[in-house]
């Protein structure tokens, strides 16, 4: 019956589901004498941590309580990610927790999401090997998580529901924010790049733009609920806006949400070197608001292995634009991803990676192993590079990019700069730590009345990755 009356189009749909799912809670409340709780476990990058805060607007309008431990959460959620192996075995690591805590308590509920459920082997190891799973959705279907769960309460054994892929974004869902302040926003989903070692574009399926009056509608809602900082999220930010009816570049978009009245700060996640324009460093350039920070991830220095990467870059492209960024913005921080041992990847390879790394001087550098992700072209490679020579190369890089780290991030030393609040220090309760514009912390005497807010602080030490500062008045 709830199913018959379900309305065919959404979001409709799924505040249908959401008032269906409050009465289903409603009865086992009064069953029991106690309102379930839920906890759900994130994985991956600010996708995902995005979706998850969709989840969980769902679960409370639902009237589900947040649980402070998975271990007594009646409903579990795992948002998972496949990026490299390792996220993929974390993922089967907490499920033999649960198994055993399901027998003990069998009503708790176990879904998983993300990622790693867009890919059929993962989706038939759970259902074959891990049956006591309930729900499982991917990375395109995540507004359901009602209409999922309604399934279950209404005794489904299993609900295994996964979408190959999607045009379709669905707008003003409910949703809840991990931080009063500040907020990341979606403005693209999907990557069409197929770099050759990277399972994203088959996990997020093909790059959709969100309109941008969407875009600005959310950002005004979130300003006027006391958000100062936003972090536009994309796998390739400056590809934005190509595929929209009336297509408009990223700089615009980026020119309109700077109009906002009562936004401090712009951020934004992540710049494909292809595709970053002159456009985009005149808007930066420009800007008052948008932050002097720029993730650029270059993944190897050399131009063969870049090509056999499929970037569509060499290491001459790179340096050029980063040493344009650097001239045109000076205070511009820059940071990088790297991957150590692709396929073929030789000593001399590694050397020009190490080249640019020196020449940039990164302010910060993440530094992966390459993972071998099955269905990639990169895969299928002959030539995998021994796990030895990789774990070589790797700390060899890891030691320079710190070293490095270490140097630009205490540039600043002496200088008064803006800091937004996070939070009151965890380990010393009399000072607070904010974030600078460059994405660097700084701990400084204050407390919890100064979180969300925006302060300028003396940087008077640094401590190598961090400073020690002091609150200057205006
Ligand atoms: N869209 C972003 C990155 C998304 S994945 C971009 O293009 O920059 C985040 C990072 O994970 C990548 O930048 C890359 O460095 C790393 N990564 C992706 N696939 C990987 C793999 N198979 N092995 C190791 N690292 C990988
Ligand atoms: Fe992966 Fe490349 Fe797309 Fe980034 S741009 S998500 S590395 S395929
Ligand atoms: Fe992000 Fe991992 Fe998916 S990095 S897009 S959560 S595969």
């Amino acid at each position: 019956m709830i199913f018959e009356h379900a309305p065919s189009c959404e979001p409709e749909r799924q505040y249908y589901f959401i008032e269906q799912c409050r009465t289903l809670l409603q009865a086992q409340k009064e069953r029991t004498g106690r309102q379930l709780s839920y906890k759900i476990t994130t994985f991956g990058c600010q996708m995902n941590a995005k979706d998850s805060e969709k989840l969980e607007g769902i679960l409370k309008q639902i009237g589900f309580l947040a649980a402070e431990d998975e271990k007594e959460a009646d409903l579990n959620i795992y948002n998972t990610c496949t990026v490299r192996e390792n996220a993929n075995q974390k993922v089967y690591g907490h499920l033999g927790l649960l198994k055993s805590l399901k027998e003990k308590a069998p009503h708790k509920m176990i879904a998983l999401c993300g990622c790693m459920m867009q890919e059929p082997d993962e989706v038939a190891t759970v259902r074959i090997s891990y049956p006591f799973v309930d729900i499982v959705f991917g990375t395109h279907n995540i507004f359901k998580l009602a209409e999922l769960l309604c399934r279950k309460l209404s005794g489904e054994k299993q609900v295994i529901d996964v979408w190959e892929g999607t045009d379709q974004i669905v707008e003003d869902l409910p949703a809840v924010r991990k931080y009063s302040f500040k907020s990341g926003v979606n403005i693209m989903y999907g990557c069409n790049n197929f770099c050759s070692y990277c399972i994203v574009p088959y996990v997020r399926g093909r790059e959709r733009s969100r309109k941008p009056e969407e875009i600005l509608k959310e950002i005004r809602e979130l300003v006027a609920d006391g958000v100062v900082e936003v972090m536009l999220l994309g796998q390739n930010v400056n590809s934005y806006g190509k595929n929209l009816d009336e297509p408009m570049t990223f700089a615009e978009l980026l020119r309109q949400v700077e109009q906002i009245d009562g936004l401090e700060r712009i951020r934004f996640m992540t710049s494909h070197p292809k595709d970053l324009s002159d456009e985009l460093i005149q808007v930066m350039k420009e800007s008052k608001k948008i932050c002097r920070h720029l993730h650029l991830p270059l993944q190897s220095g050399s131009s063969r292995i870049l090509k056999a990467m499929n970037r569509k870059y060499d290491k001459e492209q790179y340096l050029e634009l980063a040493m344009k960024l650097r001239r045109e913005i000076p205070d511009l921080s820059l940071t990088t991803d790297i991957i150590v041992g692709f396929p073929g990847e030789t000593e001399e390879d590694f050397l020009d990676t190490l080249d640019v790394v020196q020449k940039v001087q990164y302010d910060s550098a993440f530094t992966f192993i390459y993972s071998k992700r099955t269905g990639t072209p990169a895969a299928s490679m002959e030539n995998q590079v021994p796990e030895e020579e990789v774990k070589k190369h790797f700390s060899v890089l890891l030691s320079a990019v710190q070293e490095i780290s270490a140097r630009m991030s205490s540039r600043d030393l002496g200088k008064t700069l803006p800091a937004l609040v996070e939070e009151v220090n965890e380990k010393n309760p009399s000072l607070v730590t904010g974030r600078l514009g460059n994405n660097v912390m700084v701990h400084f005497p204050g407390d919890a009345s100064m979180i969300g807010k925006i302060y300028p602080v003396w940087l008077k030490e640094s401590k190598g990755f961090y400073y020690i500062g002091e609150r200057i008045d205006e």
